[in-house]
Protein backbone atom coordinates (compact mmCIF):
# COMPACT_ATOMS: atom_id res chain seq x y z
CA UNK A 1 0.00 0.00 0.00
CA UNK A 2 1.37 3.63 -0.90
CA UNK A 3 2.41 5.43 2.02
CA UNK A 4 0.06 8.15 1.61
CA UNK A 5 -3.20 5.81 1.30
CA UNK A 6 -1.98 4.39 4.76
CA UNK A 7 -1.73 8.08 6.13
CA UNK A 8 -5.47 8.82 4.99
CA UNK A 9 -6.70 5.39 6.56
CA UNK A 10 -5.23 6.51 9.89
CA UNK A 11 -6.36 10.02 9.58
CA UNK A 12 -10.03 9.20 8.05
CA UNK A 13 -10.62 6.51 11.35
CA UNK A 14 -9.78 9.67 13.64
CA UNK A 15 -12.39 11.51 11.98
CA UNK A 16 -10.11 13.66 10.30
CA UNK A 17 -10.79 14.66 6.90
CA UNK A 18 -8.95 17.71 6.57
CA UNK A 19 -5.11 19.56 7.65
CA UNK A 20 -4.32 22.90 7.94
CA UNK A 21 -0.44 22.41 6.66
CA UNK A 22 1.24 25.71 6.98
CA UNK A 23 3.82 26.14 4.19
CA UNK A 24 4.22 22.52 3.91
CA UNK A 25 4.48 21.06 -0.11
CA UNK A 26 0.72 20.11 -0.46
CA UNK A 27 1.25 16.43 -1.21
CA UNK A 28 -0.37 13.87 1.69
CA UNK A 29 2.88 11.41 0.80
CA UNK A 30 5.49 14.12 1.58
CA UNK A 31 3.26 14.70 5.00
CA UNK A 32 3.69 10.91 5.62
CA UNK A 33 7.31 10.36 4.85
CA UNK A 34 7.71 13.87 7.79
CA UNK A 35 5.90 12.42 10.32
CA UNK A 36 7.70 8.80 10.53
CA UNK A 37 11.08 10.60 9.84
CA UNK A 38 11.07 13.88 11.24
CA UNK A 39 8.52 14.19 14.05
CA UNK A 40 6.05 16.00 12.20
CA UNK A 41 2.26 15.08 13.38
CA UNK A 42 -0.99 16.15 14.20
CA UNK A 43 -2.24 19.08 16.50
CA UNK A 44 -5.86 20.14 17.37
CA UNK A 45 -6.23 23.89 16.91
CA UNK A 46 -8.60 25.86 14.81
CA UNK A 47 -7.36 27.41 11.37
CA UNK A 48 -8.86 28.91 8.65
CA UNK A 49 -7.15 28.41 4.99
CA UNK A 50 -7.19 27.52 1.06
CA UNK A 51 -8.39 24.14 0.13
CA UNK A 52 -4.76 23.66 -2.33
CA UNK A 53 -4.73 19.75 -2.78
CA UNK A 54 -7.37 16.80 -1.87
CA UNK A 55 -6.09 13.50 -1.85
CA UNK A 56 -7.53 10.29 -1.01
CA UNK A 57 -10.88 12.16 0.88
CA UNK A 58 -8.14 14.33 2.71
CA UNK A 59 -8.37 18.52 2.18
CA UNK A 60 -4.83 20.29 2.18
CA UNK A 61 -5.00 23.85 3.61
CA UNK A 62 -2.69 26.40 3.44
CA UNK A 63 -2.66 30.54 3.39
CA UNK A 64 -5.67 32.49 3.78
CA UNK A 65 -9.03 31.43 2.93
CA UNK A 66 -12.59 30.34 4.24
CA UNK A 67 -12.26 26.63 4.71
CA UNK A 68 -12.30 25.84 8.25
CA UNK A 69 -10.22 22.60 9.81
CA UNK A 70 -9.93 21.34 13.33
CA UNK A 71 -6.61 20.14 12.97
CA UNK A 72 -2.89 21.49 11.69
CA UNK A 73 0.00 19.47 10.47
CA UNK A 74 3.56 20.43 12.46
CA UNK A 75 6.68 19.75 13.91
CA UNK A 76 6.25 17.71 17.33
CA UNK A 77 2.90 16.61 16.46
CA UNK A 78 1.23 13.57 16.64
CA UNK A 79 2.38 10.57 14.35
CA UNK A 80 -1.24 9.02 13.26
CA UNK A 81 1.00 5.74 11.71
CA UNK A 82 1.12 3.44 14.29
CA UNK A 83 2.65 0.55 12.35
CA UNK A 84 4.66 2.07 9.44
CA UNK A 85 5.07 -0.86 7.52
CA UNK A 86 8.52 -2.40 6.96
CA UNK A 87 7.53 -4.94 4.57
CA UNK A 88 8.44 -5.39 0.93
CA UNK A 89 11.62 -4.53 2.04
CA UNK A 90 13.78 -3.21 -1.23
CA UNK A 91 17.31 -4.87 -0.06
CA UNK A 92 20.41 -3.32 -1.30
CA UNK A 93 23.85 -5.49 -0.91
CA UNK A 94 26.89 -3.65 -0.94
CA UNK A 95 28.88 -6.62 -0.25
CA UNK A 96 30.81 -6.35 -3.67
CA UNK A 97 31.51 -2.28 -2.82
CA UNK A 98 35.63 -2.82 -2.93
CA UNK A 99 35.78 -4.72 -5.94
CA UNK A 100 34.51 -1.18 -7.55
CA UNK A 101 36.73 1.46 -8.98
CA UNK A 102 36.69 4.69 -7.45
CA UNK A 103 34.10 6.54 -10.14
CA UNK A 104 32.02 3.24 -9.79
CA UNK A 105 31.78 3.57 -6.14
CA UNK A 106 30.57 7.47 -6.29
CA UNK A 107 28.43 6.50 -8.83
CA UNK A 108 26.83 3.32 -6.83
CA UNK A 109 26.06 6.00 -3.97
CA UNK A 110 24.72 8.35 -5.90
CA UNK A 111 22.37 5.90 -6.95
CA UNK A 112 21.73 4.38 -3.36
CA UNK A 113 20.70 8.00 -2.82
CA UNK A 114 18.52 8.00 -5.33
CA UNK A 115 16.85 4.96 -4.86
CA UNK A 116 16.04 6.72 -1.15
CA UNK A 117 14.43 9.11 -3.13
CA UNK A 118 12.37 6.57 -5.41
CA UNK A 119 11.55 5.09 -2.20
CA UNK A 120 10.40 7.98 -0.68
CA UNK A 121 7.68 8.84 -3.63
CA UNK A 122 5.78 5.83 -2.93
CA UNK A 123 6.66 3.96 0.76
CA UNK A 124 9.29 5.20 3.39
CA UNK A 125 12.28 4.51 4.82
CA UNK A 126 11.43 1.81 6.47
CA UNK A 127 11.18 -0.43 3.02
CA UNK A 128 14.86 -0.14 2.47
CA UNK A 129 17.39 -2.67 3.66
CA UNK A 130 20.85 -1.81 3.13
CA UNK A 131 23.23 -4.57 3.89
CA UNK A 132 26.85 -3.82 5.21
CA UNK A 133 27.48 -0.22 7.20
CA UNK A 134 26.28 2.39 5.12
CA UNK A 135 23.96 4.86 6.58
CA UNK A 136 21.37 6.39 4.37
CA UNK A 137 18.16 8.07 6.15
CA UNK A 138 16.48 6.09 8.33
CA UNK A 139 16.92 2.86 6.17
CA UNK A 140 17.74 -0.31 8.22
CA UNK A 141 21.27 -1.51 8.30
CA UNK A 142 22.44 -5.46 8.47
CA UNK A 143 25.44 -6.95 8.54
CA UNK A 144 24.74 -10.62 8.38
CA UNK A 145 21.33 -10.97 6.06
CA UNK A 146 19.13 -13.73 6.90
CA UNK A 147 15.53 -12.24 5.53
CA UNK A 148 12.39 -14.98 6.42
CA UNK A 149 9.57 -14.47 3.96
CA UNK A 150 9.14 -14.89 -0.26
CA UNK A 151 11.72 -12.86 -2.10
CA UNK A 152 13.72 -12.84 -5.25
CA UNK A 153 17.42 -11.45 -6.29
CA UNK A 154 17.12 -9.58 -9.59
CA UNK A 155 19.86 -10.27 -11.28
CA UNK A 156 20.47 -9.42 -15.32
CA UNK A 157 21.74 -12.90 -16.19
CA UNK A 158 19.29 -14.84 -13.91
CA UNK A 159 17.45 -17.90 -15.00
CA UNK A 160 13.38 -16.53 -14.04
CA UNK A 161 12.12 -14.15 -16.35
CA UNK A 162 10.16 -11.75 -13.92
CA UNK A 163 6.58 -10.68 -14.47
CA UNK A 164 4.07 -9.06 -12.16
CA UNK A 165 2.66 -12.62 -10.59
CA UNK A 166 6.50 -13.34 -9.28
CA UNK A 167 6.58 -9.34 -8.22
CA UNK A 168 3.90 -9.46 -6.50
CA UNK A 169 4.12 -12.54 -4.77
CA UNK A 170 7.51 -11.42 -3.43
CA UNK A 171 7.80 -9.57 -0.26
CA UNK A 172 11.98 -9.22 -0.60
CA UNK A 173 13.40 -8.01 -3.26
CA UNK A 174 17.72 -8.09 -3.59
CA UNK A 175 19.59 -5.73 -5.79
CA UNK A 176 23.63 -6.00 -6.32
CA UNK A 177 25.32 -2.46 -4.54
CA UNK A 178 26.92 -2.23 -8.09
CA UNK A 179 27.35 0.07 -10.55
CA UNK A 180 29.87 -1.57 -13.17
CA UNK A 181 30.58 0.64 -15.69
CA UNK A 182 29.35 -1.32 -19.31
CA UNK A 183 29.13 -4.32 -17.43
CA UNK A 184 32.62 -4.62 -16.17
CA UNK A 185 31.65 -7.29 -13.71
CA UNK A 186 30.17 -10.37 -15.52
CA UNK A 187 27.99 -12.63 -13.24
CA UNK A 188 28.64 -10.60 -9.85
CA UNK A 189 25.88 -10.42 -8.99
CA UNK A 190 25.17 -13.83 -9.01
CA UNK A 191 28.07 -14.02 -7.31
CA UNK A 192 27.26 -12.02 -4.65
CA UNK A 193 24.58 -13.79 -3.74
CA UNK A 194 26.59 -16.72 -3.52
CA UNK A 195 28.30 -15.42 -1.43
CA UNK A 196 25.70 -13.83 1.25
CA UNK A 197 24.09 -17.48 0.77
CA UNK A 198 20.25 -16.31 -0.48
CA UNK A 199 18.29 -19.21 -0.37
CA UNK A 200 15.89 -17.17 -2.89
CA UNK A 201 15.30 -17.27 -7.08
CA UNK A 202 17.80 -15.50 -9.10
CA UNK A 203 15.08 -13.21 -11.48
CA UNK A 204 15.83 -10.79 -14.74
CA UNK A 205 13.75 -8.17 -15.75
CA UNK A 206 13.45 -8.23 -19.64
CA UNK A 207 11.62 -6.19 -22.39
CA UNK A 208 9.94 -8.65 -24.82
CA UNK A 209 12.14 -10.88 -24.34
CA UNK A 210 15.66 -8.94 -24.02
CA UNK A 211 17.35 -7.01 -21.03
CA UNK A 212 18.17 -4.41 -23.88
CA UNK A 213 16.46 -1.16 -22.91
CA UNK A 214 15.75 -2.37 -19.78
CA UNK A 215 17.01 1.04 -17.10
CA UNK A 216 19.83 -1.20 -15.27
CA UNK A 217 20.43 1.55 -12.77
CA UNK A 218 19.88 0.29 -8.78
CA UNK A 219 17.55 3.02 -8.14
CA UNK A 220 15.47 2.35 -11.79
CA UNK A 221 15.25 -1.30 -10.67
CA UNK A 222 13.60 -0.36 -7.49
CA UNK A 223 11.18 2.13 -8.99
CA UNK A 224 10.30 -0.79 -11.28
CA UNK A 225 9.74 -3.31 -8.53
CA UNK A 226 7.56 -0.48 -6.56
CA UNK A 227 5.67 0.46 -9.44
CA UNK A 228 3.82 -3.53 -10.15
CA UNK A 229 4.20 -4.04 -6.11
CA UNK A 230 1.73 -1.03 -6.55
CA UNK A 231 -0.71 -2.30 -9.55
CA UNK A 232 1.06 -1.67 -12.81
CA UNK A 233 2.33 -3.85 -15.71
CA UNK A 234 6.09 -4.53 -15.88
CA UNK A 235 5.74 -3.44 -19.54
CA UNK A 236 4.13 0.02 -18.62
CA UNK A 237 6.66 0.32 -15.24
CA UNK A 238 10.22 -0.32 -17.37
CA UNK A 239 9.00 2.19 -19.81
CA UNK A 240 7.63 4.43 -17.65
CA UNK A 241 11.10 4.16 -15.64
CA UNK A 242 13.40 4.31 -19.13
CA UNK A 243 15.92 7.25 -20.23
CA UNK A 244 16.05 8.41 -23.66
CA UNK A 245 19.11 6.45 -23.57
CA UNK A 246 17.56 2.88 -22.88
CA UNK A 247 15.05 3.56 -25.62
CA UNK A 248 17.22 4.73 -27.90
CA UNK A 249 19.23 1.76 -27.43
CA UNK A 250 16.32 -0.53 -27.65
CA UNK A 251 14.92 0.75 -30.57
CA UNK A 252 18.30 0.36 -33.00
CA UNK A 253 18.48 -3.28 -31.18
CA UNK A 254 15.51 -3.90 -32.45
CA UNK A 255 15.47 -2.17 -35.77
CA UNK A 256 18.90 -4.08 -36.67
CA UNK A 257 17.17 -6.96 -36.14
CA UNK A 258 13.71 -6.86 -37.69
CA UNK A 259 14.59 -3.72 -40.39
CA UNK A 260 13.22 -0.23 -40.45
CA UNK A 261 9.64 -0.76 -41.23
CA UNK A 262 9.55 -1.29 -37.34
CA UNK A 263 10.81 1.99 -36.76
CA UNK A 264 7.12 3.76 -36.18
CA UNK A 265 5.94 0.80 -34.40
CA UNK A 266 8.81 1.21 -31.79
CA UNK A 267 8.87 4.91 -31.42
CA UNK A 268 4.86 4.62 -30.44
CA UNK A 269 5.45 1.72 -28.04
CA UNK A 270 8.17 3.00 -26.26
CA UNK A 271 6.52 6.13 -25.83
CA UNK A 272 9.53 8.16 -27.72
CA UNK A 273 9.63 11.95 -27.91
CA UNK A 274 10.99 13.68 -30.50
CA UNK A 275 14.41 13.97 -28.96
CA UNK A 276 14.59 10.12 -28.66
CA UNK A 277 13.37 10.25 -32.41
CA UNK A 278 16.38 12.33 -33.83
CA UNK A 279 18.59 10.87 -32.03
CA UNK A 280 17.70 7.00 -33.74
CA UNK A 281 17.31 8.69 -36.99
CA UNK A 282 20.96 10.25 -36.66
CA UNK A 283 22.73 6.97 -35.45
CA UNK A 284 20.60 5.04 -38.50
CA UNK A 285 22.01 7.66 -40.87
CA UNK A 286 25.54 7.20 -39.71
CA UNK A 287 25.50 3.82 -39.99
CA UNK A 288 24.18 4.17 -43.34
CA UNK A 289 26.65 6.49 -45.07
C1 LIG B 1 24.33 -2.29 -12.89
S1 LIG B 1 23.63 -3.78 -12.32
C2 LIG B 1 25.09 -4.75 -12.12
C3 LIG B 1 25.03 -6.04 -12.86
C4 LIG B 1 26.34 -6.83 -12.81
N1 LIG B 1 27.23 -6.43 -13.85
C5 LIG B 1 26.08 -8.33 -12.93
O1 LIG B 1 26.69 -8.94 -13.80
O2 LIG B 1 25.32 -8.90 -12.17
C6 LIG B 1 23.17 -3.41 -10.65
C7 LIG B 1 22.06 -4.23 -10.08
O3 LIG B 1 20.85 -3.90 -10.71
C8 LIG B 1 20.01 -5.04 -10.80
N2 LIG B 1 19.65 -5.21 -12.23
C9 LIG B 1 20.10 -4.45 -13.27
N3 LIG B 1 19.51 -4.83 -14.42
C10 LIG B 1 18.67 -5.83 -14.12
C11 LIG B 1 17.75 -6.64 -14.87
N4 LIG B 1 17.59 -6.48 -16.19
N5 LIG B 1 17.05 -7.59 -14.21
C12 LIG B 1 17.19 -7.76 -12.89
N6 LIG B 1 18.03 -7.02 -12.12
C13 LIG B 1 18.75 -6.08 -12.71
C14 LIG B 1 20.77 -6.20 -10.21
O4 LIG B 1 20.32 -6.40 -8.89
C15 LIG B 1 22.21 -5.72 -10.23
O5 LIG B 1 22.95 -6.29 -9.19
Amino acid sequence: MLLKSLLAKELKERGIYSLFIGHEKPSLQTLAVKMLIKGYGIVKGEREGNVVAEEEGIKLLKGLGTEKTGFIFRKGGENVIKNPPTSPKIVIDMGLFNELNEEEKKKTLVQLQMTLNTIRKFWWDGNLVIVDDFKLGKAVNVKNPQFEGKGIVLDPYGEIVADEGIIRASEIFIIGGIVDKGRRLKMATKRLAEIRGYNFPRVKITLRGSTVGVPDEINKIAEIIIRVKEGEGLEEAIIKTQSKADKVARILYDVHRFGESVLEEELKWLNADKKVENLVKARLGNIRS
